[in-house]
């Protein structure tokens, strides 16, 4: 098993710690040694309300357990609420080395029964809030040459869910966000990693049906601690975890076709060539831009 994975002396900031799957991190971040802001809004599921009581409970059970932590009760969908958060950890425990982009709330309906206010407040705290908190944070860890971010993506938007079209963008973009950031931070040692999860939670009772008993959120826990341990060297990953199974999820291309450098084909040959075009046998996940640009480079005999 090796040595036990600690973070004493690491400062973790996880959004929407007051419950669910960010109660589980913030709480094994702290037994673990690191001190720990426990952010909440403590609103209803669909973001609307405010309390302060579900971020408390949190850090009382972190402080009964012998560990550091302090509750943010700001919303991760402002600058100001973002900023205030990243402020809070540099002002109680002098910097910030995690950041767990957890904080989530749904507003689902069929597109065509969606109002533009329901796509924005989804963005708004899933999207915009990680930009919120992720910003003020990266500076601080590219001072202190050390950082790990997680972001929460959902299986809804890297592979598709009905009447969640708002969310599936949202959490699809924090991959890209996810996938920048990883390569930005990679000569500060900060490394990013996104985390689709499946979990019991207050958001998912209803939606996991009769599968609702399958999935424990303790058991997501686990990769998304390790990812942020300093052990963890793996970054511009994203994994699938739940109900026990750990797993990659990957963005990858194929070889395709190559109409031939310069070459403008007609319609009716990209018609000709799809079963090339779609095939998939062989596919490599580039880790950059250039990568990809590679594979045109071979094919073009450079
Ligand atoms: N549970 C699952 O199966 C599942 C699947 C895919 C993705 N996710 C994602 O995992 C994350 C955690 O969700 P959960 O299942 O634990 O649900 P949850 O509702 O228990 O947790 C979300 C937390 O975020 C807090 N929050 C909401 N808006 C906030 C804001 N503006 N500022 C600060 N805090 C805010 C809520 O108060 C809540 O405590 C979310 O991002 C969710 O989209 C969950």
């Amino acid at each position: 098993m090796g040595e036990p994975i600690t973070f004493d002396g690491r400062v973790a900031i996880v959004t929407g710690a007051g419950g669910g799957l960010g109660r589980e991190y913030a709480l094994e971040l702290g037994r673990r040694g690191a001190m720990v802001v426990v952010n909440d809004l403590g609103g209803a599921v669909d973001g609307s309300g405010s309390s302060q009581s579900a971020a408390d409970q949190v850090v009382a059970q972190i402080s009964e357990a012998g560990g550091d932590a302090v509750a943010n009760y700001d919303s991760v969908a402002t600058r100001e609420g973002g900023a205030a958060i990243v402020q809070t950890a540099v002002d109680s425990f002098g910097g910030v080395d995690i950041v767990i982009n957890n904080a989530g709330i749904l507003r689902d309906k069929s597109f065509a029964n969606m109002t533009l206010d329901e796509v924005d407040a989804v963005l708004d705290v899933h999207l915009r809030g990680a930009f919120h908190v992720s910003h003020p944070a990266f500076k601080v860890m590219k001072e202190r040459g050390y950082g790990r971010f997680v972001h929460t993506t959902s299986a809804s938007g890297l592979f598709g869910n009905f009447g969640q079209v708002n969310y599936g963008a949202a959490k699809a973009g924090l991959v890209g966000l996810s996938n920048v950031l990883a390569i930005e931070g990679a000569k500060y040692n900060i490394k990013s990693n996104a985390v689709a999860p499946t979990a019991r939670t207050r958001m998912t009772e209803e939606v996991l049906g009769p599968f609702v008993e399958m999935f424990d959120p303790a058991q997501v826990m686990p990769m998304v601690v390790y990812l942020c341990s300093e052990q963890n060297e793996l970054t511009h990953e994203i994994f699938t975890v739940g109900g026990g199974r750990y797993g990659r999820v990957f963005i990858g291309t194929n070889t395709g076709w190559f109409a031939g450098q310069g070459v403008v084909p007609s319609i009716e040959e990209v018609r000709e060539h799809i079963p090339e075009i779609r095939d998939i046998t062989e596919h490599v996940v580039p880790g950059d831009i250039n990568e990809e640009l590679m594979i045109l480079a071979r094919l073009a005999g450079g």
